[in-house]
């Protein structure tokens, strides 16, 4: 089986992104052969400047690395380094229909927030779709706002078979963990580092603090019962805490007499616990900027053999 995923260098890395995409994709390095990596050419889109397009890129490595990506189980590269990726999306263009494109709601939603258009913005799915199809993915682990660009990759790998012959491209299927798909930010929207609602995996600990304090909650006093189903405080705690904390911190909810901020105090001191181990390694790491760089090396050497042999058979199918 070949597990697949990659993530865009555009910002720091956010607690939703980490149990979204990132633990899910470290789990699957243990059963079967995978491949992350950082998206580079998508953001391309949205960073225009290469210092920072560079420096994103290296510490999107180093985070990757410290929570738990092991390159010796995973092949883990930039994808600029295998730059054959560029010519799969040119051939895929040709069997994707404008509709398709224009259904998705990524790029509504860019253009909404004012995103500067383009039409590498448009096309952004078909870069994304060559990236899964190069490597003849069979599981993509991403969360739940990439399932439609894994429905638009299906759709084309289909195309590309029935214009050219079945198995000339193998047909992926989304892995979403349900439980952490869609990961609420402070203010109880998806955590997204576009709403500036984001606690980061390695935020200081007195942002933690302030940020976990921030938390939106209503007005209900301290005395009185409070509503554990629709609580960010829990939500976040449900991720970081075992089930006896979890389960305690519910009973409280439901019977009064314990304030919001208490709750937060609680949540705060289990992020900051549950983080430790990784910002250790992420210590080490930023000291070993070389070997964070030769990882990415080999890995792309591996990725690239992958990609040189996907590419003769579909440059034979279509006939280059
Ligand atoms: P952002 O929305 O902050 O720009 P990205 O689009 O770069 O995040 O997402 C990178 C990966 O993290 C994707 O697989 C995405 O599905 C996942 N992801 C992002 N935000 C969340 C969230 N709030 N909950 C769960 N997964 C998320
Ligand atoms: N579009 C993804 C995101 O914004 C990143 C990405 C690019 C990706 N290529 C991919 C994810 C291939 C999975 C597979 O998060």
């Amino acid at each position: 089986m070949r597990i697949l995923s990659g993530i865009q260098p555009s910002g720091r890395l956010h607690i939703g992104n980490y149990f979204g995409m990132m633990e899910p994709s470290i789990q699957l390095q243990n059963e079967g052969e995978a491949y992350y990596f950082i998206a580079n050419y998508h953001s391309l889109t949205t960073v225009h400047s290469a210092a920072e397009l560079r420096d994103l890129s290296h510490e999107l490595a180093v985070d990757f690395l410290a929570c738990g990506l092991d390159p010796d189980k995973a092949t883990f590269f930039r994808q600029s380094d295998v730059p054959e990726v560029t010519e799969l999306t040119w051939i895929l263009s040709t069997a994707t229909p404008m509709g398709l494109l224009e259904r998705c709601v990524s790029y509504k939603d860019k253009e909404a927030k004012g995103i500067e258009t383009s039409h590498a913005l448009f096309a952004y799915p078909v870069l994304m779709a060559a990236d899964i199809l190069l490597y003849d993915s069979d599981i993509v682990p991403v969360g739940k706002d990439q399932k439609q660009h894994l429905e638009v990759t299906r759709n084309i790998a289909q195309k590309i078979n029935h214009r050219y012959g079945d198995g000339v491209l193998k047909i992926p299927a989304a892995r979403i963990r349900e439980a952490t798909a869609a990961v609420p930010g402070l203010d109880g929207e998806k955590m997204s580092k576009s709403y500036g609602n984001t606690i980061a995996i390695f935020e200081e600990e007195k942002a933690l603090k302030k940020k976990v304090m921030g938390i939106k909650t209503d007005s209900t006093p301290v005395e009185a019962p409070k509503d554990p189903d629709h609580s960010i405080i829990l939500e976040l705690y449900k991720l970081v805490a075992d089930e006896a904390d979890m389960a305690q911190m519910e009973a409280e909810f439901r019977s009064g007499g314990v304030g919001y901020g208490d709750f937060k105090k609680r949540l705060f001191g289990s992020l900051w616990e549950h983080f430790a181990p990784m910002r250790e390694r992420r210590k080490q790491l930023l000291t070993e900027p070389d070997s964070v760089e030769k990882v990415l090396t080999e890995g792309a050497e591996k990725a690239g053999a992958v990609a040189r042999a996907t590419m003769k058979r579909v440059r034979d199918a279509v006939g280059l």
